[in-house]
């Protein structure tokens, strides 16, 4: 069984996708720490994220088990991530390693932006998570203030709308809902309720 997982920032959906994998007994993968990892890379070899040849050759250098989990989880790790993410050579070099993780036997929970549009198309269960604009930039903001990073609410919504804005209008496989996805809006519902709708989504829509 594949479940995709997409929809934007602080939308609640590697907490969703997390939550499944656990469910249900199958593996979990955050691709946007695929592209976070590539972003934090490209800036490590001090170049621009915006030099395509630097980012494709961070994105086919990526090592899985060597990613920095706190590094890669801070804003500016985030915006850079969808600097990145908009080269179609750095979405190539990744998508070989999802779908590979997405075909290992008994299955796998994909979280991202284009899983059900690009990655695993043929997926048979697609979730696509939003919520309210405002309420994702308060999410991400109390996260990282409680792990004691430093950024204003003002920042954190514009730093939402400008990734928001990125991610879907690129014209390498935006972020949008796949046709066949089913819409979950987290805006006023606790993580049990989103989680719970989810399972609902996946028992509903999984093959018999
Ligand atoms: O999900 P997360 O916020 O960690 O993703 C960081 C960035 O990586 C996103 O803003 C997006 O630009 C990019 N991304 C993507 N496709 C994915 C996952 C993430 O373009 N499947």
């Amino acid at each position: 069984m594949i479940i995709a997982v997409d929809g934007p920032l602080a939308s609640g959906k590697g907490t969703i996708a997390k939550a499944l994998a656990q469910h249900y007994g199958i593996a979990h993968l955050d691709t946007g720490s695929l592209y976070r990892a590539t972003g934090v890379a490209v800036m490590d070899a001090g170049a621009d994220p915006l030099d395509e040849d630097a980012a494709e050759a961070a994105a086919r250098s990526l090592d899985l088990d060597a990613i920095d989990e706190t590094r890669i989880r801070t804003a500016e790790a985030g915006l850079i991530a969808s600097k990145v993410a908009a080269q179609p050579r750095v979405r190539q070099a990744l998508l070989e390693l999802q779908r590979a993780f997405a075909s290992r036997p008994g299955g796998a929970v994909l979280d991202g932006r284009d899983i059900g549009t690009v990655i695993c198309p043929d997926a048979p269960v697609k979730i696509y998570v939003t919520a309210d604009a405002e309420i994702r930039a308060r999410r991400r903001w109390k996260e990282l203030e409680a792990k004691g990073q430093t950024i204003s609410f003002e920042d954190m919504l514009a730093q939402t709308l400008e990734r928001d804005a990125r991610d879907t209008q690129r014209a390498d496989s935006p972020m949008r809902p796949a046709d066949d996805a089913v819409l979950l809006d987290t805006s006023s519902l606790s993580i049990d309720a989103a989680v719970a709708a989810a399972i609902e989504i996946v028992e509903n829509r999984r093959p018999a």
